[in-house]
This record gives structure tokens, sequence and C-alpha cells, in this order.
């Protein structure tokens, strides 16, 4: 050691968190090495943000410390101290030692420390953004003893730092809700680092730290470091925005609700019902079908689809134009579908919408937008739609026929599956001699089909 010491000709400054063993192990370091004619000075952080009245416990060190690490100053570690706050759902585990505390599945604990220190509050798990609001109002709510004077129009430098052992696409989620909530205040959010930088041992949590930021520390904040484990953000960052802009939500609520019905819209809303009945009844048959080639799931994402259009329906008109009502279903399968189903169904929908402008929605519009919408899945193009090309050119009485030609091109199609070769998707990681049912996909679309055809032989 004493070699090492004798080198630093310009003094070390101790960086210490405020517990009280660091304090006193640190200060008698401190002081051993002045005897040994080195400048010392030492630093207290103690941001902790979790105390609302005057605690004997005193504010801790927490992750705000790794800002004092890097924008060493003293007159802003005097000014502008960090404030930091953190939730868990689990205690810490000290390998060898019992869990310092018990938390219940489903509860969660605000304000701990981190060397296992319970926190000050216990409340059941809710939504990421839920938290982050309730961690965001303790943080700055300035009847809290420990709170950290932010307003809006601030500028801040913010660290979502995971205890230990959540995931990055957890780290990620809570990091998107911080900086929405933040915003939603008012509060400019210059620079961000998500990540492992002051951990506790495997705890299942996460503490926010925010630190006001004028210019100057911003300088300070991104000049770059050899110290191994700092991120270098300048290089990537400015705003923390850009790595988590929200996506443009694709509505499913159409502007022009108001739009009148049109005369398609009564029978277009039956066959929609009829199609979300059919495929809730089919849902366990689909799924079981499901279970030979793929993970077991294709009723439940139509019984899924199902659902939202059901929930669509009964708050909205049925726009008049069918290509409307078609770009309005693709973007709810889209959504609330999800999966391979979703993009498919969304894709068949979006390019037969194009189609259906208004003014032409005539059966030959629809022809021409089913196969527009085949075309799009290319590779899925099936014979029944084929079949239903001939309404282009049938007359008016034999509409129904050609129709009922298509249901049952439909259903042969569905047996004809039973000796396909999956060539994407989990099926074809299959082997082939295994899969002799019927592909669920194309059980679906023909009870779709099905469902279409007995509204309209309905009359109604
Ligand atoms: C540090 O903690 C002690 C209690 O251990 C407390 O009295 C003191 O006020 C704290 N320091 C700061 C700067 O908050
Ligand atoms: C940050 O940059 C410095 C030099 O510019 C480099 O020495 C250091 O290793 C970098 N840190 C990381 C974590 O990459």
């Amino acid at each position: 050691m004493e070699p090492l010491l004798l080198q630093i000709s310009s003094g070390i400054l101790l960086i210490v968190k405020n517990y009280t063993g660091d304090r006193l192990n640190f200060g008698l370091a401190a002081e051993q090495a002045r005897n040994h004619g080195v400048a010392v000075d030492m630093v207290i952080v103690a941001e902790d943000c979790a105390f609302d009245r005057p605690s004997k416990a005193g504010r801790r060190g927490l992750c705000g410390t790794v800002f004092i690490h890097k924008v060493q100053d003293h007159s802003f570690v005097g000014s502008g101290l960090p404030g930091t706050l953190g939730v868990s759902l689990s205690p810490c585990s000290v390998p060898g030692c019992l869990p310092s505390f018990e938390l219940p599945p489903g509860d969660m604990e605000l304000g701990l420390g981190i060397h296992g220190e319970p926190g000050i509050r216990r409340s059941k798990v809710s939504s990421a953004d839920e938290v982050v609001r309730t961690m965001i109002e303790h943080m700055t709510n300035p009847n809290s003893q420990s709170h950290l004077p932010l307003q809006s129009g601030d500028t801040v430098v913010l660290c979502v730092n995971n205890l230990g052992a959540l995931s990055c696409l957890e780290m990620s989620v809570v990091t998107r809700a911080t900086i929405s909530c933040l915003e939603a205040r008012g509060v400019v959010v210059a620079r961000t680092m998500t990540g492992s930088f002051m951990t506790s041992l495997e705890m299942a949590g996460v503490s926010l730290t925010l630190m006001k930021a004028d210019q100057e520390v911003l300088t300070l904040f991104d000049a770059r470091t050899s110290a191994p484990a700092w991120p270098n953000l300048s290089s990537v960052s400015v705003s923390g925005r850009s790595c988590v802009t929200e996506a443009p939500v694709m509505s499913s609520k159409p502007q022009d609700d108001t739009q009148n019905e049109g005369p398609l819209s009564p029978v277009m809303r039956k066959a929609l019902e009829k199609i979300c009945s059919t495929l809730l009844e089919k849902q366990e048959e689909l799924n079981s079908l499901d279970r030979t080639a793929g993970d077991g799931d294709c009723g439940n994402t139509h019984a899924q689809a199902a659902r939202a259009i059901q929930e669509w329906l009964q708050g909205h008109v049925v726009p008049g134009c069918p290509g409307r009502l078609l770009s309005i279903l693709a973007g709810l399968l889209e959504e609330k579908m999800g999966g391979s189903s979703g993009a498919l169904y969304s894709l068949f929908l979006t390019a037969a919408a194009g189609h259906m402008t208004e003014g032409r929605s005539n059966t030959a519009a629809w022809a021409t937008a089913m196969h527009a919408g085949t075309q799009a899945m290319r590779r899925c193009k099936s014979r029944e739609l084929d079949e239903l090309m001939k309404l282009k050119t049938a007359p008016p009485a034999e509409h129904m026929a050609v129709l009922q030609a298509a249901v049952q091109r439909a259903a042969s199609g569905v047996e004809s599956t039973r000796d396909l070769t999956a060539r994407a998707g989990r099926a074809s990681y299959i082997a082939a001699d295994r899969v002799t049912l019927p592909d669920p996909g194309a059980v679906a679309v023909a009870a779709i089909f099905t469902a279409v055809m007995e509204t309209l032989q309905t009359g109604s």
C-alpha cells in the first residue's frame, strides 16, 4: 500500500456512502493516510429519498454515489445532490446467509437500502408505470424530510439502476416508464443511464436516481473516462428519449368514428359477430390441433382476436365504407392478436383494404380485395380465394353459389393441409410424419368463411 500512496501527488478524495460502518472505516483510513503525509479529503454521500420524517438512521448513500464518482466536484456535492429511491420484490441474497427479511410473493417494498436493510413501506406489486409514479412522487414530495426538490422545467440526469436480478427487458420497461413520468411533469431528461451500477446481491429490484444538471454538470458527466465500468454515455447519448421513443400507437379507434353507417353496416356487423362467436367456440379444438405441431395456442390467439373485435364492436359504429372497416380490423389484429397469425391477418386485411375505397365496394371489388390480400401473403395463396374471383364476373343471382363453392374449397383445403410440410414457424422443426392433423390456422380460416356465408344466407 505505502509505495502506491506515496506516488499520488495531488491527493485523494474518498467518496463514502452514509453508513455508520463506512464512515468509521473510511474515516480511519483517511486518518492513517494523513499520517503518511497524503492529502486526503472525504465526502459523505447521503442522497437517500426514502425517509419522509426525521429518522435516527439518517439518509444513506445509494446509487447517486456513482454520479458523484463521475462528477466529483466539491462545490457541486454541496449544492446539487442527487436523490435516490429503490423498490424491490425480494430481499438481497447474501451467499451462505438467510435472507435479511421476508417478502411474500406479490408484495414489493419501497425504500430499501443496498445492504439488505428493510425499506419504509410495503404494498402489492402493480404495473411499472404505477410503481414508477409512486416512486417519483415520494422522491419529490415537498412534505418529505428527504425529498429532492424538482420542478417543471428542471433538467436532470437519470440513472435506472438494476439492484441485481432484473432482466434487460424489465429494466427497459422501467426506464421508459420513468422517462414518460418525468416528461409528463415537465422535467427534461437530458441523460439516461440504465444498467447495474450499484447492485445488492441479486435483489430483484430497481432504484431510480435523479440529479439536477446544468451545463457544467452535463459537461462533467459527459467527459470521457478510462474508468472501466463507466459506460461512456456521451458517445451514444444525448437524450434518453432517443432509445425509448414511444411507438406510434396503431389506433384501433377510428378518428372519424362519427361517420355514418352505410347500407352494408348491419350485415358486416352480423358477420363479424358470427365470426367472433365461431372462433370462441372453436378455441379448444384449434388449441388441440395446434398442440401436435405448434405451441398449442392457435385457439387462444384467435379467441383473443375475437374478443378484441367484440369489444370494438360494442363501442363503435361499423363504418359504411368496407375498406375503412378492413383497415380498422387490420390495426386491431396487429395490436391485439399478435404473433405471426396477427401479422398475417393484418397483412391480408391491409392489402385488401386498399381495394375497397369509397365508391368501390361492390361484389367485384370485394373479390379483387380478397385476391390482393392473398397476393400479399403470396406463399399462403389459397385456392378457395381463386374461387372467389369468379364473383367478379358472375351475375348476382349466382353469387351465393360461388360463395358456397369457395367455402367448400376451403373445407377441402383444410383436409389437404394434413399432408403439408411446414416451411416456416415452429411446425417446420417437427418431423413431417408426426403431423397428420389438419393445420389449425386453415381450420380457423375455413370457419371464418363459413360464418360469413351463413350470415349472408340468413339474408340479414
Ligand atoms: C448520515 O447518517 C447519520 C446517521 O447515521 C445522520 O445523522 C446524518 O445526518 C447523515 N448524513 C447526512 C449528510 O444526511
Ligand atoms: C470509455 O472510454 C475510454 C477512453 O475513451 C476507455 O478507456 C474506456 O475503456 C471506455 N469504457 C468502456 C466501458 O468502454
